[in-house]
């Protein structure tokens, strides 16, 4: 590049000196050669100025007129004006070819095929567990079931002490319980939310609680340390077993198809006095007999019975005057029946694989 940079200087003095008819022929093809060796439009570039530039031979070389006798002037002027315009052109369509290729080098490179097909976003979808709660919430809504929640950091004494269930219960076992201190627990149920809406609330109270439940159980294909429970009340003056009975097999029937038949089986819960857990027939073979039911063709699904007296003092209720059913469910058993799923984990598990089916 210095070796470049003298030459031009030299030449250009010795352009600057003055210049012949076979001189203009001979800086024409040289330049033209240069033009033609250009491969970037950085090269183009330093030709133009090695040739138009303020010190390029073209420029020196028409400066270089001016000491010419005056009677050779105009020929050697038409003639270098001709190579400058000529030359001018030649660089301008040469300009135009290598951007050319540069765009094309870069497009290349960038692989842009603007005829390609746009790449579809992936778009999310409404998780199971929450597709079922949707609809759960549905059901009881059009029954007058307003939604409440609570917090799944839960005192003891209200995941279990108001719930009548007391201190050396089986129900409290370390084992199933995640004890954060002596007091505060990992709700283990959505049951507690009925003693804070109750404190709360006076009757009539129609509330359903959704919410993560939290058990010390070993996972498998159907425990998982966390899931998810509906939890249900009623509380006001005359509610009975028939309405319990009633709302619940409505439910049933709304949740999976008008066929469906429901029992109830008595059972125990601290909280509730009677209690029942009630079963629906089989949504697999409608009664008949599969794996799913374990050919009894009833499946259980949930818990209830009338809220136990006990509670209804806790909450400063008078169990003279109201009385109320509950019930609670686990709502991703539900999606598994559902959707055919046979291990709760795949739930929590974030396989995109598995969550893209639904
Ligand atoms: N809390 C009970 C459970 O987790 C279910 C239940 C709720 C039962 C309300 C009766 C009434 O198993």
């Amino acid at each position: 590049m210095e070796l470049r940079v003298k030459e031009d200087q030299e030449r250009g003095l010795e352009l600057a000196r003055g210049i012949d008819l076979a001189g203009v022929e001979r800086l024409k093809e040289e330049a033209e050669r240069a033009l033609g060796e250009a491969r970037s439009l950085q090269d183009l570039e330093e030709v133009r100025v090695r040739y138009l530039g303020k010190k390029g031979a073209i420029t020196l070389a028409l400066r270089s007129l001016a000491s010419l006798p005056k009677e050779e002037r105009p020929r050697l002027g038409g003639a270098l004006n001709e190579l400058r315009e000529g030359f001018e052109q030649r660089l301008f369509s040469r300009k135009a070819e290598l951007e050319a290729v540069e765009r094309q080098k870069a497009e290349a490179l960038e692989m842009i095929d603007i005829s390609l097909p746009g790449r579809r976003p992936q778009v999310g979808g409404r998780h199971p567990v929450m597709e079922v709660y949707a609809h759960l919430k549905e059901i009881f809504g059009h029954m007058g079931f307003e939604v409440v929640e609570g917090p799944e950091v839960e005192l003891d004494y209200y995941n279990f002490e108001a719930l009548n269930i007391p201190r050396y219960h089986p129900a409290r076992d370390i084992q199933d319980t995640f004890y954060v201190s002596e007091e505060v627990v990992l709700r283990t149920h959505t049951s507690p939310v009925q003693v804070r809406t109750m404190e709360r609330r006076r009757p009539p109270v129609r509330i359903i609680v959704p919410g993560r439940v939290y058990r010390s159980d070993a996972s498998d294909a159907s425990h998982s340390p966390m899931f998810h429970q509906l939890e249900g009340l009623a509380v006001d003056r005359g509610i009975s077993l028939a309405n319990l009975k009633g709302t619940l097999g409505t439910f049933a029937r709304e949740l999976f198809g008008p066929k469906t038949l429901v029992r109830f089986r008595p059972s125990y819960f601290p909280f509730t006095e009677p209690s029942a857990e009630m079963d629906v027939s089989c949504v697999i073979c409608g009664g008949k007999g599969c794996r799913v039911c374990k050919n009894t063709g009833w499946i259980e699904i949930l818990g209830s019975g009338m809220v136990h007296p006990k509670v209804l003092e806790n909450v400063g209720y008078d169990p003279g005057e109201v009385s109320g059913f509950a019930f609670g469910m686990g709502i991703d058993r539900i999606a598994m029946l559902k959707y055919g799923i046979e291990d709760i984990r795949l739930l929590f598990e974030g396989d995109m694989r598995f969550l893209r089916q639904f």
